[in-house]
């Protein structure tokens, strides 16, 4: 596919850019915060702009960081849940009404997490703000199916990214979640699962079967994985 990419990052960009150009595909680059207003909206007129139109959208922008829930600043909840949540639900919203107003199908797809569906001590923003995507796509994937629009939650495990460096640069340096590296995903894992799930659309893409049964557990007896929980963070 041609497409647009977003972030705050240059250089990342044009690496991504010139990775595509590589394989014969055009691409537009996007830059900027997430959070600030105009930036979803150029990403859409981008795509019409230049390609006439666009078929699938993916709200990717996310972070984490390490905070008890009574001790999180209210500013940094309030963050989280605006790059999190705020900024991808309100690309969706755009997308899908651009989609409508074209009558053309399109599929929507939203990067949530294995920790929407439990949480950690110390994950309980980033969880919420992943649970509340979770719902958002399910909804919309029912709400939209008259369109021809679907909709898809991507619920990736640990995987090797930034996210944990990010993450402990907000945390005053602390790396409080270090599983053992047998345990990290490559990120082509979930890129595969994400394309796998373009060509034959599907509720949620899970990169981990094991993670799906532990969320169903976690579902039934919330007490029990809950003592896990703490056990495991004693450790
Ligand atoms: N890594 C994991 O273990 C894991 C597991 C489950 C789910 N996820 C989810 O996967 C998604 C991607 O994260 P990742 O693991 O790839 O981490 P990452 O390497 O830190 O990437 C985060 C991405 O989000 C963008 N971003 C973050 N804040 C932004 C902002 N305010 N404005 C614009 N762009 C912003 C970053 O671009 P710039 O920095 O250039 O702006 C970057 O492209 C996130 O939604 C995360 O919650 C990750």
């Amino acid at each position: 596919m041609n497409i647009v990419i977003h972030g705050r990052r240059r250089e990342q960009l044009s690496r991504v850019a010139s990775a595509v150009r590589a394989r014969g595909r055009e691409v537009e680059m996007v830059e900027g915060d997430v959070t600030h207003e105009h930036v979803n909206r150029t990403m859409i007129d981008a795509a019409q702009a230049k390609f006439g139109g666009f078929y699938a959208v993916f709200a990717n922008a996310g972070y984490g960081a390490y905070h008890t829930m009574h001790e999180m600043p209210e500013g940094e909840l309030r963050r989280m849940f605006d790059v999190n949540f705020f900024a991808g639900a309100s690309l969706l919203q755009l997308a899908a009404r651009a989609l409508i107003a074209a009558g053309k199908p399109g599929h929507l797809l939203m990067c949530s997490s294995a920790l929407a569906k439990f949480t950690l001590p110390k994950f309980a923003a980033y969880s919420a703000t992943k649970a509340a995507q979770n719902h958002v796509c399910r909804a919309m994937a029912n709400e939209l199916a008259p369109h021809r629009i679907r909709v898809s939650s991507v619920h990736p495990v640990t995987t090797r990214t930034d996210f944990f460096d990010t993450a402990a640069a907000l945390s005053a340096g602390r790396r409080e979640f270090d599983p053992p590296a047998s345990m990290i995903q490559p990120p082509e894992r979930v890129a595969r699962a994400v394309v796998r799930c373009l060509i034959r659309p599907r509720a949620e893409v899970w990169t981990s079967v094991g993670a799906r049964v532990f969320a169903g557990l976690g579902t039934i007896f919330p007490s029990l994985f809950d003592s896990f929980a703490r056990l495991a963070q004693k450790r």
